[in-house]
């Protein structure tokens, strides 16, 4: 069985993927993560016993564990889930975006490619640097705008946006330059299981069952192309197996939804799963100040994947969705673990002005 090394496989799609990876046996795992704010050892905990996981505590800038890691596990390849993932957070406090994916994702590249340099011929030529990436690299679209392309310009807006999307340049560079066998995904936007409440889905869960305000940013009417968290997993190992190197593959769920519908639909699927004593979930929903820069929209050309590849999404956005609000209306001790810490201090950072 191959063995890969997942950075960020603590957080919510690379713990996703780590939990798939095992179950189907893909490969054996050696998961490194910071464990910032964004993990969660619990989320591996169906692993605990596993042999074949093994998760290691540090941080993908650091060059020398990066190094030792790689001449003790000897990976087949490397999955790169490690970042900063928050537009909000990106917004009030970015240099932690640029230390992670920038900085953090180069000189895991550099580690890599002096590893992959020493393999011998064979598994030189089988290893793969996969890059996890964003639709958000490339910018905003109006309604009339065709869905983003492999071959869009970069356009970032966030400084989010403008780190992964410098990350993205620096694994085409080692491909181009130096021959590392690298490839890059760009997703959309992802939900389901373990997704921290900051996002706007589990966010507007947590919230509507604490009889919170479902704060909506500006006028509800920007768009996102969701894609189900699984769905998404797939779509990276098929790219890790299938994938040619060098190239980038977009990766999209095909369900566009303002902001509006997708707190509409939560507050429906509540209403009928924990029905509220004094009328529906939807009551709650108030609009506030626009995040500063908001990209419109985001749609995502997905044929290459699909027809290059094979993939495509399974779940719908309505199957997706029952299964993610089931999931946080069962799992109440997690949801207690990641409120805790530091959770409440970003809440009320991020949005006690907004709502004044
Ligand atoms: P997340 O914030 O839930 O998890 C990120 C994980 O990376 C955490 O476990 C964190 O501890 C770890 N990490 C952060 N800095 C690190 C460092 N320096 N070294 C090692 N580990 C570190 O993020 P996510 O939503 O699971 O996203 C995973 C990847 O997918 C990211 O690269 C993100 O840009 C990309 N992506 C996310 C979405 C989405 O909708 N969530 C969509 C497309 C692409
Ligand atoms: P988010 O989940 O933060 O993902 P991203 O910014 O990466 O797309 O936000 C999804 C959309 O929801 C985005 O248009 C911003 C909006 N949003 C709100 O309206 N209210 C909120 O409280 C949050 C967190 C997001």
């Amino acid at each position: 069985m191959k063995t890969l090394l997942v950075t960020g496989g603590a957080g919510f799609i690379g713990s996703n993927f780590v939990l798939k990876a095992r179950q189907e046996r893909w490969a054996n795992v050696v998961n490194l993560d910071k464990f910032t704010y964004a993990s969660n050892s619990h989320n591996l905990a169906p692993l605990s016993e596993d042999s074949g996981h093994c998760l290691v505590a540090g941080d993908i800038g650091n060059s020398e564990l990066v190094t030792d890691i790689l001449l003790q596990y000897r990976p087949d390849a490397i999955l790169n889930f490690a970042a900063e993932s928050h537009v909000d957070r990106s917004i009030a406090d970015p240099e932690a975006f640029i230390q992670t994916n920038v900085v953090g994702t180069f000189r895991l590249l550099e580690a890599s490619r002096k590893y992959w340099l020493s393999l011998p011929p064979e598994s030189k030529q089988k290893f793969r640097f996969l890059h996890v990436s964003t639709d958000e690299v490339y910018g905003s679209l109006s309604l009339e705008d065709p869905p983003f392309h492999e071959n869009t310009p970069y356009a970032p807006n966030s400084p989010y946006s403008a780190s992964k999307a410098a990350s993205d340049h620096f694994v085409r560079a080692y491909y181009h330059t130096y021959g590392l066998p690298t490839l890059t995904t760009n997703c959309s936007n992802n939900y389901g299981p373990y997704q921290f409440p900051e996002k706007l889905i589990p966010l507007v869960i947590l919230n509507a069952l604490n009889g919170q305000p479902l704060p909506i940013y500006g006028d509800g009417q920007n768009i996102r192309d969701w894609l189900y968290v699984e769905d998404h997993c797939d779509a990276i190992y098929q790219v890790l197996e299938k994938g040619t190197i060098g190239e980038t593959y977009n990766v999209g769920g095909l369900n566009e939804k303002t902001n509006l519908s997708v707190v509409k639909n939560i507050c429906s699927l509540l209403d009928d799963l924990a029905p509220k004593e004094n009328g529906s979930y939807a009551s709650l929903i108030t609009f506030v100040e626009d995040r500063p820069g908001h990209d419109r929209r985001y749609s995502i050309d997905c044929r290459k994947i699909q027809q290059e590849l094979g993939w495509q999404p399974r779940e719908s956005f309505e199957s997706g969705l029952l299964k993610t609000v089931k999931w946080y209306l069962e799992n109440p001790a997690w949801i207690e673990q990641v409120q805790s810490g530091n959770y409440h201090d970003w809440i009320h950072k991020n949005y006690a002005g907004r709502m004044a």
